[in-house]
């Protein structure tokens, strides 16, 4: 077992897992912190993205000990009132759901880097987000919508 102590949503967290679990895996089955999503488990669906230092990145790829000392905000440290989720929901931008963690946090980054984006900065960012259901306009409409575009 190892022990990691990282800060996750602004608040200091002390695992124990063991060293080669995944950054996924600690959120979902150590901390059963169930928001950052579980698809692929292999870098190709965007459905685990949380930030890691405020970037982008997949759960499913980050072990634990590139985690350690640093910063990770998941789907649950997003407010809930936040103008990106109100924005989806009111966009019919979400329909199974289970890409939209992923989907959020990617343009949450976009948006704290660049508040006004343009469509194709938008689906720049969330290139790597695949989402089965909604096909993409919409996605990209409540992205654009909660920047104010
Ligand atoms: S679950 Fe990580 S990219 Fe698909
Ligand atoms: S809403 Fe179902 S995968 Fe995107």
């Amino acid at each position: 077992m190892g022990e990691f102590r990282f800060l996750l949503n602004g608040k200091v967290v002390t695992v124990k897992a063991p060293p080669c679990y995944t950054l996924l895996e600690v959120l979902r089955y150590v901390l059963r912190m169930t928001g950052t999503k579980e698809g692929c488990a292999r870098g190709d669906c965007g459905e685990c993205t949380v930030l890691l230092d405020g970037e982008p990145v997949h759960a499913c790829l980050t072990v634990m000990t590139q985690v350690e000392g640093r910063s990770v905000t998941t789907i649950e440290g997003i407010d809930p009132q936040h103008p990106l989720v109100r924005a989806f929901v009111e966009a019919g931008a979400v329909q199974c759901g289970h890409c939209t963690p992923g989907l959020i946090i990617s343009s949450y980054a976009l948006l704290s880097r660049n508040p006004s984006p343009t469509e194709e900065e938008v689906r720049e960012a969330i290139r790597g987000n695949l989402c089965r259901c909604t096909g993409y306009s919409k996605i990209v409409r409540a992205v654009l919508s909660a920047a104010g575009v």
